[in-house]
């Protein structure tokens, strides 16, 4: 892809693609090297999720990120990327307050970090927020259903909307969210049903992580698809290379070639 001439990725092309029933694919990227792998095979949104917190930081829950480790793995991502539209997470904390905290954080990852769009957890109680930044000209992603912010709230991250009132909430604030403007709404661990009701009921693309396929795209965290990380197995991934074992691999065959003076040899050196 590198020479040749390529369209960027923009939210209005992912509104096309929903209309023509073409699928969206979408990754979350936390850094230059792998974005760059990401954007140059064809992927059409890079996602800089706050699951940052758990797969490049360790922690148990998405919760400790802060707003400058956001915006430091966003600009690392985006310097890696030619085509993809890059979302980025608001962090826990950097919106949820009021309108005008919401705004600023969503103004200093669009300004710092040079991305396109942020990324918000949540439905009707966080209106006021989405307005707020959609006003300023930054698009906005809304996130429904298991929004991992509110792990302690929820208490487990088993599968919501199973209940006929909680999933009606969520097509209410699914719809909201297309009302004001979001250009796009990520649906995570949700009954397929549900996300086939939701997906029929907006404009708006549907990007699902473990709702079904009667959505208009799919998400995956980078890390489990390719098997980075092992201990992370829900029913809805499925792993497409185990990084893991090759990588070990590798690592223990260096290890052996050191310890035996098989490397560098004589075309490894000056
Ligand atoms: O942070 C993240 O990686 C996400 C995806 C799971 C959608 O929000």
């Amino acid at each position: 892809m590198s020479n040749k001439k390529y369209r960027r990725v923009t939210t209005h092309t992912l509104l096309e693609m929903k209309q023509r029933g073409e699928k969206i694919s979408m990754l979350t990227g936390y850094d230059y090297s792998i974005a760059k792998i990401i954007d140059s095979s064809g992927i059409d949104i890079i996602l800089v999720g706050d699951s940052a917190s758990n797969v490049m930081a360790g922690h148990e829950t998405t919760l400790p990120i802060t707003l400058d480790q956001m915006i430091y793995h966003a600009s690392s991502v985006v310097r890696g990327v030619k085509r993809s539209l890059v979302v980025v997470d608001l962090p826990f904390g950097s919106y949820q307050s009021d309108p005008k905290e919401a705004l600023r954080s969503a103004i200093r990852i669009m300004k710092e970090s040079g991305a396109h769009a942020v990324k918000m957890e949540g439905g009707s109680e966080i209106k006021d927020s989405i307005k707020k930044i959609l006003n300023a000209g930054i698009p906005v992603m809304g996130h429904l259903g298991l929004t991992p912010q509110s792990i302690y709230k929820f208490g487990t991250y088993t599968v919501r909307a199973q209940e006929n009132k909680e999933a009606k909430r969520l097509i209410e604030d699914a719809k909201l969210l297309d009302k004001l403007g979001c250009f796009g709404i990520v649906l995570e661990k949700i009954p397929a049903s549900v996300s086939k009701k939701v997906t029929n009921a907006i404009n708006i693309p549907v990007i699902g992580i473990g709702a079904g396929s009667d959505v208009d795209g799919q998400v995956l965290v980078t890390h489990d698809l390719v098997g980075l990380s092992t201990e992370f197995n829900p029913r809805f991934l499925r792993r497409y290379v185990d990084l893991n074992d090759i990588m070990s691999k590798a690592i223990k065959s260096y290890i052996k070639d050191v310890k035996n003076l098989n490397f560098p040899n004589k075309n490894e050196q000056y």
